[in-house]
């Protein structure tokens, strides 16, 4: 799909000229899971697929949304702007509409809008299709309402609170930051190393000679809005709890594995102990992850990716028959790096690193084991690294 053909579609929904066009970007971490909203690091990079946001005023004071993916249209008064049922896609943009105006009551929403949006992320991959819907709303309508940060880095992490914000309140998904933030803050050939906590990051170069960030799609949707990551993040509230009883802590990235030995007796549930020994056990591990990528230490880099998955897979039980199926096969390969689930999990995609000689066989030895033992067939992408969210006209 190029922008002309987006511009044509446009026209045709609406019958006029667009004024002006975003693009926010998907993402795929390449360390750090469920650390976010337990205050600790992660380390996702920014994909060149991601949303396309098309639009111009109207005179009739509505919101008019209309998507090349998905069917539904909706039609909002500027004055109703509230979560609409039966989980409609609008509701990651409309959330962030309204979550400007709260943030910032000098932003006002004073026309109507013709909204057009396109999205390339592969739906329900676990790439952040919906954040990068969020984020590209959030710079579109931060800059239509009227507020805008003067400092750039800023005011992209504030897209990225405001489609957080949209998550937690118009998803019901009590996501952590990750995500927008990747959408927001992305760079081309980089990775982002976030502490999500401080909100502090860097941007660190990916270069990886003779080596690809290969993404693996099981075609098995994610459903984080099933539950099951809200019970996450609240197993972990839970072990907060417990260890406090020994050692205040605000939360669980605070805790060294040196710590962990000292408070682990203090969490009697067993579950929240597994949930919070990954946390602690990640968190070190995306330190140690990017100090080896700094020095060029790959082969380190991909054996701590694969401790990841087993964590995820053994004490996080977020990965599931699919994702392992994928990550195990793809430790079999000679040339793999490393091979890890990527996103919230429960479905989704792995991302794996391979070297340029082994792409073929990778393929086809994750491709057909998968094939064997699930009855699905797995997609592959070699991961570009882009650039956060931007206007593009
Ligand atoms: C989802 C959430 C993120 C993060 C990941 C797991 O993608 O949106 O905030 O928690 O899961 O690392």
């Amino acid at each position: 799909m190029t922008t002309q053909e987006m511009k044509m579609a446009f026209e045709q929904a609406y019958g006029k000229q667009v004024e002006k066009m975003y693009f926010s970007p998907g993402r795929v971490n390449l360390i750090g899971e469920h650390t976010d909203y337990n205050g600790g690091c992660v380390f996702p990079c920014a994909l060149s697929f991601g949303a396309w946001l098309l639009i111009a005023k109207n005179a009739d004071r509505v919101l008019r949304f209309q998507s090349m993916n998905m069917p539904q249209k909706y039609e909002i008064p500027i004055s109703e702007i509230q979560p609409q049922p039966d989980k409609a896609w609008c509701n990651y943009a409309l959330g962030c509409i309204e979550i400007i105006a709260r943030r910032h009551p000098e932003a006002k929403l004073e026309s109507g809008y013709d909204l057009l949006y396109y999205g390339n992320v592969p739906a329900g991959a676990g790439l952040s299709s919906s954040a990068a819907m969020e984020v590209v709303t959030a710079r579109a309508f931060t800059e239509e309402m009227g507020w805008k940060d003067a400092d750039d880095k800023k005011y992209r992490t504030e897209l990225a609170l405001i489609g957080q914000a949209c998550e937690h309140e118009y998803a019901g998904v009590m996501c952590g930051i990750m995500d927008q933030f990747a959408s927001a803050q992305g760079k081309k050939d980089h990775a982002i190393y976030l502490n999500c906590d401080t909100m502090e990051f860097e941007h660190v170069p990916v270069k990886l000679e003779g080596i690809k960030v290969v993404i693996t799609n099981t075609h098995s949707p994610h459903h984080l809005d099933s539950g099951a990551y809200n019970d996450r993040v609240r197993q972990c509230k839970t072990a907060v709890e417990q260890i406090c009883k020994v050692k205040p802590i605000k939360c669980l990235a605070e805790l060294t594995p040196e710590d962990w030995k000292e408070v682990e007796g203090a969490i009697s549930d067993p579950i929240a102990k597994k949930r919070a020994r990954h946390v602690v056990g990640e968190v070190a591990r995306t330190a140690a992850a990017v100090e080896a990528l700094k020095k060029g230490e790959i082969a380190y880099f991909g054996e701590l990716m694969t401790a990841s998955h087993v964590s995820l897979r053994d004490d996080y039980e977020v990965t599931g028959k699919e994702l392992d199926t994928l990550a195990e096969a793809a430790w079999q390969v000679e040339g793999v790096l490393g091979s890890r689930m990527t996103g919230g999990g429960f479905g989704g995609c792995t991302v794996s690193l391979v070297k340029d000689e082994a792409i073929e066989d990778f393929k086809a030895f994750v491709g057909k084991e998968y094939e064997e033992k699930t009855g699905l067939k797995a997609d592959f992408y070699v991961a570009e690294i882009g650039n956060g969210v931007m206007r593009l006209e």
